[in-house]
């Protein structure tokens, strides 16, 4: 009886099989693109499905920060994540793929970098899932420099045998996580790190520098140049469209299994882009919250209203002072940029870190979290981010140190020639239109949130106005944003906002 039954079954597996397989024949001469066209469109349909996202602004139970690399996320773990949360409530391991348990009991925060097909593993109706994005030229600028500075730490090494060997020491004895467990720096800080050894041995012993050169993102014989970076597979793999693929669960760090294919059909033919992009909007539509780096002051105040007020509100702590406006940041916001979120073990470890300069430490009790308030929540991030800006900056300046011509500033990034820059947006295309998306979403919190502080609307109103133009042109690349992708997201933007002021006001009059 098993016999017959495991032939029939046979038969019936080569028979599905071989039609399965007969689209893959049939389009070998269009380069696989039907093939491709249809794998991208059926996991867009299964990747569409889901709520409408009506209650999207509720918290749910566990709260996921979907930490895209080089966004700032760091800032908001730290000094706002650590403060609402315990360390019990943390899932353990949030950035460890390889060690999540989501199992674990109480657990109600993750936060990594792992993409959006983590929550595969999470109850979906359950989570709600926050996160930022950041203008992709300057996420790949980011990506780069942290690249270098993490690999240059390494340089203290005679030679790369023994940097790798006294690393694995390291962690054994610490049984600490590193920069080089998590993705994507275990991919692109080792790739970097071979580089810098090679150039140094190629230097030679006198290690006399012939480089005199003003653009630390091309001391080719210090370290691999930026535009060789942006053009090797590993970055097209990693790096380019990475906010997309994370949002939409197709990176190459993916739980789903059909990631790979996907995202590659989607390099390969760019057209199909398009499916990606569309899911990926949705998704963002569908978050708790999103947030801009560049616009990292309104985007703390937003988070601190939108996810902050919930957590305390949920913790049982009556004490809400939501009208209260918070403290305004003394720091210019451009400040901000480019000294975030470093990975190192402190992500790993929810009992050290910065509590001795807290007016809350992560260890708190309800009862102490108690007295805590989104004016207290807005007042203690903003003094923790200053000391963590402040430790940020001087582990970069240690860390360069061996490849002192590699002095990274927003400055130094206007030498980069205009063809890279040109060649960073096109590789980042979707990404590009994301953020565009993005920004449209923000618009909309910032007005949300405005609603709840009518008494404030008036004498706010202009200045976010002159923000959103700010935010755009201030940016040191306006010029070739403009040209490609922003005259019409502004124009809409900007109708949109007053539209929406032009109906507040009338609808005060008739009050
Ligand atoms: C690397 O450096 C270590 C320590 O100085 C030395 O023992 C080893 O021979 C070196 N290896 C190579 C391949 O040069
Ligand atoms: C976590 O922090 C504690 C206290 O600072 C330390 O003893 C422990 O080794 C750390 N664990 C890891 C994995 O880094
Ligand atoms: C992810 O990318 C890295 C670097 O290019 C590569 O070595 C690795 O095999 C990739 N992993 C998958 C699952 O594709
Ligand atoms: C953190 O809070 C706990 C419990 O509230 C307290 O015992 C501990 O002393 C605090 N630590 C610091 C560094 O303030
Ligand atoms: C918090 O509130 C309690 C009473 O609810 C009070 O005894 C305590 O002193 C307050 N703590 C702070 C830091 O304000
Ligand atoms: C960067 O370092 C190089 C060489 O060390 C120096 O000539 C240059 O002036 C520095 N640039 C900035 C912007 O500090």
């Amino acid at each position: 009886m098993a016999r017959p039954l495991g032939l029939v079954l046979a038969i019936a597996l080569l028979g599905a099989a071989s039609v399965a397989l007969l689209p893959l024949v049939s389009s070998a001469d269009d380069d696989g693109y039907a093939h491709c066209e249809g794998a991208v469109k059926s996991w867009a349909d299964s990747a569409g499905e889901g709520d409408d996202g009506a209650d999207k602004l509720n918290l749910k139970d566990l709260l996921f920060f979907l930490h895209i690399p080089r966004t700032g996320g760091r800032a908001y773990f730290h000094c706002f994540l650590k403060k609402l949360y315990t360390g019990a409530q943390e899932c353990p391991r949030s950035y460890d793929k390889l060690r999540f348990d989501p199992s674990h009991p109480d657990c109600k925060l993750v936060v990594s970098h792992d993409d959006y097909s983590l929550t595969s593993k999470l109850p979906k109706e359950r989570t709600s899932v926050v996160t930022i994005l950041r203008n992709p030229v300057d996420r790949v600028f980011s990506t780069y420099e942290f690249s270098v500075e993490v690999a240059a730490r390494f340089l203290v090494h005679p030679n790369l045998t023994s940097a790798k060997s006294m690393t694995t020491r390291l962690l054994k004895k610490t049984r600490g996580v590193s920069t080089l467990d998590i993705w994507p720096w275990k991919y692109l800080v080792p790739w970097m790190r071979e580089d810098l050894f090679a150039r140094r041995d190629a230097r030679g012993i006198d290690n006399t520098r012939s480089s005199n050169k003003v653009n630390p993102y091309d001391v080719d014989d210090m370290a691999m140049p930026l535009h060789q970076y942006i053009n090797d597979p590993v970055a097209h793999e990693i790096i380019h469209n990475g906010a997309t693929f994370q949002v939409t669960g197709l990176t190459n760090n993916s739980y789903f299994d059909g990631a790979h294919m996907v995202r590659h059909c989607v390099r390969k033919h760019p057209d199909l882009g398009r499916f990606v992009l569309q899911v990926a909007k949705n998704r963002l539509d569908r978050m708790l919250y999103v947030g801009l780096t560049e616009d990292h002051e309104e985007s703390a105040r937003l988070f601190a209203h939108m996810v902050g007020a919930q957590v305390l509100s949920q913790s049982g702590i009556l004490n809400l002072d939501i009208q209260e406006d918070p403290p305004s940041g003394t720091d210019p916001h451009s400040s901000m940029l480019d000294q975030e979120d470093e990975e190192t073990n402190e992500h790993m470890n929810s009992t050290d870190g910065w509590s001795s300069n807290d007016a809350l430490n992560t260890t708190d009790d309800d009862h102490g979290k108690g007295n805590m308030t989104v004016g207290k929540l807005m007042e203690t991030y903003e003094s923790c981010i200053a000391s963590l800006r402040k430790s940020q900056s001087n582990r970069r300046k240690i860390s360069l140190k061996k490849v002192a011509e590699a002095n990274f500033t927003k400055a130094a990034r206007r030498q980069v020639p205009e063809a890279i820059l040109k060649q960073i947006i096109s590789l980042n295309s979707l990404d590009m239109e994301l953020y565009e998306h993005a920004k449209n979403i923000f618009t909309q919190e910032h007005l949300m949130l405005k609603g709840q502080h009518p008494v404030v609307v008036q004498d706010k109103q202009s200045a976010a106005q002159k923000d959103w133009i700010d935010m755009v042109c201030d940016s040191w690349n306006c010029s070739t944003w403009k040209v490609v992708a922003l005259g019409l997201g502004i124009s809409v933007t900007t109708v949109f906002i007053v539209f929406a002021v032009t109906s507040r006001r009338t609808l005060k009059l008739k009050i």
